[in-house]
């Protein structure tokens, strides 16, 4: 094999670094992110006709050879990656799962995403699944940007929605766009950047794109259907929002603490173009990562990347297991060899794949920003490192306190090797915490995940992949917390919950709680600080 070619011309890294946006979308289920989704693929050239990914999405059982569960529930377990490319910009879109039970899969999803894009039900406002999700964009420091979606129907008034952002999140929500006409009524949307009128006519159910008619404020408002009355009340809002926009602290924007929004309707497509220019400029190209060292691993560097996440059984009659690579610098080539940061292990990267959706493509080159998907030789994990040439290790991917709890005994007696190895594999992959039993005995785990139907995955992978059938029996516990290597803080937890102090299987300790009560009482005792919802 001719040694594989890592650097590439001058500039040649910066160039491929600056045409990518890799973005993941975060939503409630049902504010409309397949929808959307869907839309963003038809815009951005990727299908000619909207329709296949929702008939999809209903046919699953048909259609796809997914995971088991995903096929009996007809629900999206796993995150899927998706790629459009438009005006020279490659746009990777990391789906996530709409079923709140599944958020720690979209939580990760999130590390490996530059920015998120949030969709918000204009009915609805910002509901809880959108809350917790935005608390990672919030520890990452990335950009949100929103798409408040559904304006054809009936819902808050638009300023309504910007204080509910701002109430619920905490964000300084910046209006880009206005919605003109409510509801039914609902015609198009004013480009508050670019100071011009988008009228739209809708066609064919929202399948194709929608002809769009951009005109001066007051000749786009006198073709509009709004009455006198409501032309001035518009122009009084307008005057009302001002020059947000244009005012916008960028740096706030960047660090995600204000979130520029844009109204529309993705089902009608209004709105859509107008938003899909500007996230262009607003979404960050691929920035550096922070490596074990906490210093910034330049972009340009040899290739390295980190896994984000292991689908095991993507195709059950080979009983293997993918593992999805976001690339964090250099130039990935198919036929490098990289080594694994975990154990230096060589690995040669003979059959790398793109995905889009569930179909697979030989890839051959990557550059930061991409996600290269793998066949998990065995050793990888949740937030491995791999590289070429300068040994880098990066640690960016952090547990998730749980909030579901079981407790987890083998059917058969004899079989509590395989309980143990089995769930403690399964830990390491991400699908599920495992802990001791405080005070329990050797035969019985404790489970916890963020999501209850990860339980179902649990046993479904015990049975079939371990070949261990497993009791779960639920618990009182409600939350739980990471505890620094702190002897004090541990004593003075020890003090008060005595029974419920206990360790996950690598041996970090952890605090259980059976109330709400309980937990704030210990944030009392030990300060917010102490009690960690990640762990690194
Ligand atoms: P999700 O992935 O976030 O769960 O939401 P999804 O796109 O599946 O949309 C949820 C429902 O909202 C769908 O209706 C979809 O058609 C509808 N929807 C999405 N965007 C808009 C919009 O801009 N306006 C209106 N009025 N509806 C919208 P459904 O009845 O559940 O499914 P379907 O029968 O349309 O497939």
């Amino acid at each position: 094999m001719p040694e594989v070619q890592t650097k590439v011309k001058e500039n040649g890294i910066a160039g491929e670094v600056a045409s990518r946006r890799t973005f993941a979308i975060i939503s409630h289920p049902d504010a409309g992110k397949t929808t959307l989704t869907e839309k963003l693929l038809l815009y951005g050239g990727a299908i000619h006709e909207a329709g296949s990914i929702k008939q999809r999405k209903a046919a699953r059982h048909a259609a796809s050879d997914w995971m088991a569960i995903e096929q009996e529930r007809g629900i999206s377990v796993t995150s899927s990656v998706l790629r459009f490319e438009k005006d020279g910009i490659r746009y990777n879109l990391l789906d996530t799962p709409g079923h709140k039970d599944f958020s720690e899969d979209t939580f990760r999803t999130l590390i490996a995403a530059d920015c998120a894009l949030m969709v918000i039900d204009v009915a609805k406002g910002v509901e809880e699944q959108t809350e917790k999700l935005f608390e990672v964009c919030r520890l990452r420091k990335i950009p949100v940007i929103t798409f408040v979606n559904k304006c054809d129907r009936p819902g808050m008034e638009p300023l309504e929605v910007l204080s509910n952002i701002e109430e619920k999140l905490g964000v300084t929500a910046i209006p880009a766009s206005w919605p003109i006409g409510y509801g039914a009524d609902f015609q198009g949307v004013y480009d508050l950047i670019g100071k011009e009128l988008n009228l739209y006519k809708k066609n064919k159910h929202g399948a194709l794109k929608a002809d769009a008619e951009l005109l001066p404020l007051e000749q786009g408002l006198e073709e509009s259907t709004l009455g006198q009355a409501a032309r001035e009340a518009y122009f009084e809002e307008l005057e009302l929002i001002g020059d947000e926009f244009d005012a916008m602290d960028r740096g706030q924007f960047q660090n995600g603490e204000a979130s520029p929004v844009f109204f529309g309707s993705a089902l009608n497509n209004f709105g859509l173009d107008l938003f899909l220019n500007y996230f262009r400029e607003l979404a960050p190209a691929p920035k550096p990562y922070e490596n074990d060292k906490g210093e910034l691993h330049n972009l340009e560097k040899d290739f390295s990347g980190f896994v984000f996440k292991l689908q095991a059984n993507m195709n059950p009659e080979h009983r293997d297991c993918t593992a999805f690579v976001r690339v964090t610098s250099g130039m990935f080539k198919r036929g490098m060899e990289v080594k694994l940061a975990d154990n230096g292990r060589k690995l040669r990267m003979a059959t790398p794949h793109s995905l889009m959706g569930e179909e697979r493509k030989l890839l051959d080159t990557a550059y930061p920003g991409d996600i290269v998907a793998l066949f998990n030789p065995g050793d990888f994990r949740i937030g491995s490192t791999l590289y070429y040439g300068e040994p880098v290790n990066f640690d960016v991917i952090p547990l998730f306190s749980p909030e579901h709890f079981r407790k987890a005994t083998s059917k058969d007696p004899f079989k509590r090797k395989q309980l143990r190895e089995g769930l403690k594999q399964l830990s390491e992959e991400g699908v599920v915490n495992v802990f001791e039993v405080p005070g329990g005995v050797g035969n019985e785990l404790l489970l916890g995940t963020v999501g209850a139907l990860q339980f179902e995955v649990v046993e479904h992978r015990m049975k079939t992949e371990y070949k261990a059938e497993i009791n779960l029996t639920p618990t009182t516990y409600i939350a739980a917390r990471w505890l620094p290597d702190d002897e004090k803080v541990i004593a003075k937890l020890k003090a008060a919950y005595s029974t419920n102090v206990t360790f996950d299987i690598e041996g970090h300790p952890i605090v259980l709680f059976e109330s709400m009560y309980a937990l704030n009482t210990a944030v009392e005792a030990v300060g917010e600080e102490n009690l960690l919802r990640f762990k690194k």
